[in-house]
């Protein structure tokens, strides 16, 4: 693996100077955000926010009101749950306490942000390859229990798409001394909620659950996560962070997206049958093209292996506008496997044709 290649997806400010196209131009797979614009509501709450005192003040260091509604959704106590910056800055807290902890066991290939936040902290870690085939979207035995400390889990799984069941995950937590839960797609799968280990957490102070709303809402340059773990576990972390890790625009968004719950019950069924119509949408199309082979998923990417390299191939879509996610920065893949985030009707049309261009 070389660490030049790109990490995450969703670069489209440099591919779109790169590849001289205007932002407009781009149709970005290579992140995985739902297609559709965030909420009226949210905007409404953003402007107001704005002539509020959201940008003047400094906001509450607390987040007691975003923790009340997060835990009022979860039916658990506030202090359980702590907002973050994006779940990514929470992964760089979690993985404080798993350096302090032991070993961790990374699956490979898993989403990279785990190593880097293990790197803050010099944490070691090994990777244990995930087998890299599977057969259906369904919830499946989390295959990986091996000796360390630590275990890291993106439930359901980057880049594979695969959802792991409940009952598989929960035998982990008396084997491992911390077990760490990346749910930030979770709510994106349909019936993906009967799968998470919030509900396990009260009882289980060795497990930590990872929210992200950058997925569900596309808002990700927001930079909202949640975290959902032992009260006292997350007190430390609060010590350790920087005063205000949250603005106070992410804050009132946070709060106004998880307080309506009919309107959040709302747009969740709009955005996991968009995962169920649209997924399958794809997937027939691609089953149909000579050289590539699409995986089962659960959730709104899904990864696709060539017969041959498809360098090449990914290059090509780039210049025709489509970004797609070179998967050679995960370990396990390489070049012949590529991650394609679903997109609306017309944009699914739009990958689907030029990869037939291409293809066949
Ligand atoms: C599995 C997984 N967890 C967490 C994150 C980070 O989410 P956030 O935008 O909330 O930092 C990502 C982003 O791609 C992700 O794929």
């Amino acid at each position: 693996m070389s660490s030049s290649f790109p990490k995450h997806g969703g670069n489209i400010f440099q591919e779109a100077q790169r590849l001289g196209f205007h932002l407009d131009q781009i149709l970005d797979a290579s992140s995985s955000l739902v297609p559709f614009p965030p909420p009226r509501f949210l905007r409404r709450c953003l402007k107001a926010s704005l002539n509020g005192g959201a940008l003047r003040n400094y906001p509450d260091r607390t987040h007691q009101e975003l923790r009340q509604v997060i835990a009022n959704w979860h039916g658990i106590e506030p202090s359980m749950v702590l907002p973050g910056n994006g779940a990514s800055e929470l992964l760089t807290w979690v993985a404080r306490d798993a350096t302090e902890t032991g070993m961790s066991t990374l699956p490979a290939p898993c989403f990279a942000d785990y190593e880097r936040a293990l790197n803050c902290w010099s944490g070691s870690f090994r990777q244990e390859r995930l087998p890299l085939s599977w057969s259906s979207s369904e919830p499946q035995s989390f295959p990986l229990a091996p000796h360390s400390e630590v275990i890291w889990i993106t439930n359901p799984h980057n880049p594979t798409g695969q959802l792991w069941s409940r009952e598989s995950l929960r035998l982990l937590l008396d084997r491992y001394s911390l077990v760490i839960c990346d749910e930030a797609f979770l709510s994106l799968v349909p019936g993906g909620e009967k799968q998470s280990l919030i509900g396990l957490v009260k009882d289980h102070s060795n497990l930590v659950v990872i929210r992200s709303l950058t997925k569900l809402f596309a808002v990700a340059g927001l930079r909202l996560g949640y975290a959902v773990a032992d009260s006292k576990r997350l007190e430390a972390w609060q010590k350790w962070r920087d005063p205000w890790p949250l603005n106070g625009l992410a804050i009132a968004a946070g709060t106004t997206l998880m307080t309506d719950v009919s309107a959040l019950e709302e747009w969740i069924r709009k955005v996991q049958n968009w995962v169920t119509v649209e997924g399958s949408w794809l997937q027939e199309r691609l089953h149909a093209m000579p050289g590539i082979f699409p995986h089962p998923s659960s959730v709104n990417f899904l990864l696709i292996h060539g017969r041959t390299s498809l360098l090449d191939f990914h290059q090509k879509m780039s210049s025709r506008g489509v970004l797609l996610r070179d998967c050679r920065s995960f370990v396990g893949l390489g070049e012949s496997w590529l991650r394609i985030g679903l997109q609306n009707r017309a944009g699914n049309r739009r990958i689907v044709s030029e990869m037939k261009k291409l293809l066949i």
